[in-house]
């Protein structure tokens, strides 16, 4: 059998202890199938003595994973710590520099520098894997980056934040608030103790920028995403949406669009009767439309240890196997500047709350601002009987536009706040239909 590809292991972790239990109990099924074996030579994390459930005694340790990127027995690095900044970004640098190639599920550091990477690699004859590194255990990069190349991808969506589909599942189920079902998904481990990454979009973002790049043949542009996360969503916007047809999903939408590229993450209105309204709980989502295969749809677990390592070990075995694709699937010379759809000319419906005053003609200058703007309404439903008033009395009033432009909407939006007929902020969510 040929020589072993000799792994190095930064970050042993929930990622990097289920990588090594894999690569070591299926150490000669893996060879089997890569056509060599694989072994794990070197690993490095912060804590030398913590214990991680696995036996690393015959690894060396390197304190500092530069070191282990630079270990001359080591053929390819497994980065597993995380941070778009500093050690990981130096481990990377260090490998890539000597030739090295890269496996990751680092989407931060990749959506920060994920073309600057790939020129490097390149420069250097190596490669970045990183299946791990959007919606975890799904292969939607193997499927863009290399089952899908005969196709003109148009559109890739999903639902690529398990904790923020959790809590959504949640509060529908139970009529909770977001407070609430937040802290059963911290009790619960689906958590992290500080969630702003997750809950404001932004873990989706980095993930979405990484599935754009590959869709679309463009540089990583991770800035351009426009992010909104799941923190404002109540009850009764997710009652609404049932009541009309809907459920409300984090969604992370890239698309050619006439103005450009257009990314964007928000809390969305999609039809119950879609597949990505069925998918609950902490499962994970992706939709490709592209031509001439049609819609695909991937579902499955997005995070946890296993799901993940599953990934980075099939990059691993990709890597054995001497299956060098380009990072972004073509030379990174030929990644494209993207050319950015502004959000504000984004077209779609919108579902619109607005908490109004019992004030006489307040529903007609509602209706007279939108009308202004050239905004047609699907439906207009006030929620009288039965939902709680606030202090003030006002009531919430819920409305459907038909596709209009998200700089219509915000602008008719501002001009009935002026009208001083509302009672606190208004809510506005996007649908996709
Ligand atoms: N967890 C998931 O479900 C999941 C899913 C998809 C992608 N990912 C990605 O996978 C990566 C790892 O995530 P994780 O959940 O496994 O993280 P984790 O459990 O927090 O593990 C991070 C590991 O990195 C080590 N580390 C951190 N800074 C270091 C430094 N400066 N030098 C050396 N070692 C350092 C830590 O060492 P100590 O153990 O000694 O502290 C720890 O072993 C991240 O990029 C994450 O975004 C995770």
């Amino acid at each position: 059998m040929p020589d072993a590809l000799k792994i190095g292991v930064a970050g042993l972790g929930t990622v990097g202890a289920a990588t090594i239990k894999i690569l070591t109990s299926a150490a000669n099924e893996l060879a089997e199938r890569a056509g060599r074996p694989i072994r794990v030579v070197a690993v490095s994390a912060r804590s030398k003595g913590r214990d991680r459930g696995i036996d690393l005694s015959s690894y060396r340790w390197h304190d500092d994973p530069v070191a282990l990127a630079l270990d001359p027995e080591v053929d390819c690095v497994i980065e597993l710590m995380g941070g778009s900044e500093g050690s990981a970004k130096d481990l990377v640098e260090a490998a890539l520099k000597a030739g090295k190639s890269v496996v990751t599920a680092n989407k931060a550091l990749l959506a920060s520098h994920g073309s600057t990477l790939a020129r490097l690699a390149e420069q250097r004859g190596a490669t970045i894997a990183f299946e791990a590194a959007a919606a975890g255990g799904i292969p939607v990069i193997k499927a863009l980056r290399e089952a899908l190349v005969g196709n003109e991808i148009t559109r890739v969506s999903g639902i690529l934040n398990g904790t923020c589909n959790y809590i959504l599942s949640r509060m529908e189920a139970e009529g909770l608030d977001f407070a609430a079902c937040l802290k059963a998904a911290q009790d619960l481990g689906y958590a992290e103790a500080d969630p702003t990454f997750d809950v404001e979009g932004y873990d989706t973002a980095h993930k979405l920028a990484l599935l754009t790049a590959l869709a679309f043949g463009t540089e990583v542009d991770g800035d351009a995403v426009y992010v909104e996360g799941i923190s404002n969503v109540t009850p009764l916007d997710l009652s609404m949406a049932e009541e009309l047809g809907f459920r409300i999903k984090l969604l992370g939408v890239a698309e050619r669009t006439s103005q450009g590229v257009e990314q964007r993450v928000h809390p969305t209105f999609v039809p119950r009767t879609s597949q990505l309204a069925g998918v609950m709980g902490v499962t994970n989502a992706v939709e490709i439309q592209a031509q001439p295969v049609g819609l695909i749809t991937l579902v499955g677990p997005g995070a946890g240890g296993g799901a993940t390592a599953s990934a980075v070990v099939g990059d691993v075995v990709d890597l054995a196997r001497g299956n060098r694709v380009k990072t972004f699937g073509r030379p990174s010379g030929a990644l494209a500047k993207p050319i950015r759809a502004p959000m504000q000319q984004h077209e779609g419906g919108y579902y619109v709350r607005l908490q109004v005053l019992d004030r006489p003609g307040a529903a007609a200058t509602i209706a007279s601002r939108m009308a202004e703007r050239g905004i047609s309404l699907e439906s207009i439903l006030q929620k009288g009987r039965g939902t709680p008033r606030s202090a003030s009395g006002a009531v919430p009033v819920i409305l459907i536009t038909y596709a209009t432009t998200e700089l219509r909407v915000r602008d008719a939006v501002a001009a009935i706040a002026e009208e001083g007929v509302l009672d606190g902020p208004p809510q506005v969510i996007r649908i996709e239909r």
